[in-house]
């Protein structure tokens, strides 16, 4: 079956993909579904297209289903729809220069304004050999996508996720010269001055390879502008601001916004399970008469999880009748553990955390809880019962906690959002917004959150949910799929 849109096959490729292969206790391999919107709303369009998921392999079950697969190629029947996925087997090695090295040391900290300028960073030889591996894996995927291409009935649509395959659509485009071609980023994107410290050839390269593509997506308006304004610097293109438009070499790149969000009723299903109940249960009974101060992240430097914890600080300092009445919940998944700076963040996060409980707790009162490891159903049942939910990122591509939180909650929670969150566009009107960077304005944003009148508490988080159910997951890839297909018809009148 083809997309209802753009009648033609769906390609997906994305360094994560949409299911990992795990052996279960009786040894068998089973897959195990990714949360999050990002998953949830491309499934929904190769479901109905019958396409497939290209990805990296990221566990020894992975490697074993490619293995066994017929030309590396799993059907995948989920509830009578179906889709492919075909994983590819990158040498250990390798994929930690493309990974943990480009992806994640430099695009990662670059696009979120991560790096301690005096210090860092300094790129030598290893970025220059790493970034080398970074190329070859972008190639591979090119490989592999062209193929499935030519294997697919009809053109496919191909959707380019993110940036750790940034070069992909370049690659992509020497192999099939006519190939319709999205790519989205679903981080921030750094403005020109940042981006130019990347070495010369590597930041020529990394423009030059998106520009591969027809179309390239952004969650955010303020995105989409530093990447137009980033290119500008790039030899060869002509940039039309205004249009949002780049032409390259007898090619025209549409520059557009589609901002994501989280399927409504998949959530509330996933909020009413069993374990999601029993979890809700135990919280409850832990958090007593006290607020609840909830935050809900992976263990990242965007995530600005320390400062959050100080401007806690300085909310519990200056009023101490809140001392025993309220509790913070920090829920973090521990991620990119490869990366030494991660690490090095995780243990300032519990630092500070400890440092506050051993200052201003006692032994009937503990000011931070944190709990430390992947826990989607505990999170799920921790939002139904948060009384401020924060979410204060130093800068965030989307950010979908502050979507999913709102859907769930039971108690008129208040958002405290940041303005850097590309979140921050649609829901700020409904939040109370924070500069990331100003402990003082954030530890004021929870004592306004935590002392809203509940009508205003009220007419908020309605607002929150309605503006979230008002933009299925679906709508984000369909505006893709449409783009694509105004590349095409632009191309054929050319
Ligand atoms: C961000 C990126 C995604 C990535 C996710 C988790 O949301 O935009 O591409 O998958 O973080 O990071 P990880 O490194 O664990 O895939």
């Amino acid at each position: 079956m083809a997309h209802p849109v753009n009648e033609r096959p769906v390609i997906v490729a994305a360094n994560r993909g949409p299911v990992t292969f795990e052996r279960d206790e009786r040894g068998e391999l089973v897959a195990r579904r990714g949360a999050g919107g990002l998953v949830t709303a491309l499934l929904g369009a190769l479901q109905e297209a019958g396409g497939l998921w290209v990805a990296a392999a990221m566990s020894e079950g992975d490697r074993e289903m490619s293995t066994a697969s017929d030309r590396g190629r799993i059907d995948m029947t989920p509830f009578g729809a179906s889709y492919g996925v075909r994983y590819l087997d990158i040498e250990p090695d390798v994929y930690d220069a493309y990974y943990n090295h480009i992806s994640n040391r430099i695009l990662w900290f670059m696009h979120h304004y991560l790096w301690d300028t005096v210090r860092s960073p300094a790129f030598a030889e290893p970025a220059r050999e790493a970034w080398s591996h970074y190329v070859d894996v972008n190639r591979r995927f090119a490989h592999v996508l062209a193929e499935e291409g030519e294997r697919a009935t009809g053109s496919p649509a191909y959707l380019i996720q993110d940036y750790h395959l940034a070069l992909v659509p370049r690659f992509l485009r020497e192999l099939r010269p006519e190939a319709l071609i999205a790519h989205f980023s679903h981080t921030s994107i750094a403005g020109p001055m940042y981006f130019r410290m990347l070495p010369d050839g590597i930041h020529e390269e990394l423009l030059d390879g998106m520009l591969g593509a027809d179309v390239l997506g952004f969650h955010s308006p303020a995105w989409a502008e530093n990447f137009l304004l980033s290119a500008r610097w790039h030899r060869g293109i002509r940039v039309d601001l205004g249009r949002s438009r780049i032409q390259t070499t007898g090619r025209d790149v549409a520059i557009r916004v589609h901002p994501i969000s989280v399927d409504g009723d998949a959530m509330r299903t996933a909020a009413a399970t069993p374990e999601v109940r029993a979890a809700r249960r135990e919280l409850a009974a832990w958090k007593g008469d006290a607020r609840l101060i909830l935050r809900v992240d992976r263990l990242e430097l965007s995530k600005n999880i320390v400062r959050g914890f100080r401007a806690y600080e300085m909310l519990l300092r200056r009023d101490p009748e809140l001392h025993g009445r309220v509790r913070f919940l920090a829920m973090l998944s521990p991620s990119r553990t490869d990366v030494p700076q991660y690490v090095q963040y995780a243990e300032e996060c519990v630092a500070e955390a400890d440092r506050i409980n051993d200052e201003l707790g006692d032994d009937a009162w503990t000011p931070i809880e944190l709990r430390l490891r992947e826990d989607y159903p505990g999170a799920l049942a921790a939002y139904a019962l948060y009384d401020v939910l924060m979410v204060n990122p130093v800068i965030d591509g989307m950010n979908l906690v502050a979507m999913e939180g709102p859907l769930i909650n039971r108690r008129h929670g208040v958002l405290v959002l940041s303005r850097n969150a590309g979140a921050f566009g649609r829901l700020g009107r409904y939040a109370v917004p924070v500069n990331p960077f100003d402990v003082v304005e954030m530890a004021d944003a929870l004592r306004t959150a935590l002392q809203m009148p509940f009508d205003e508490r009220s007419r908020r988080a309605r607002g929150l949910s309605r503006l979230v159910l008002s933009n299925p997951p679906a709508r984000w890839v369909n505006g893709q799929l449409a783009d694509l297909d105004r590349a095409r018809d632009r191309r054929r009148s050319a």
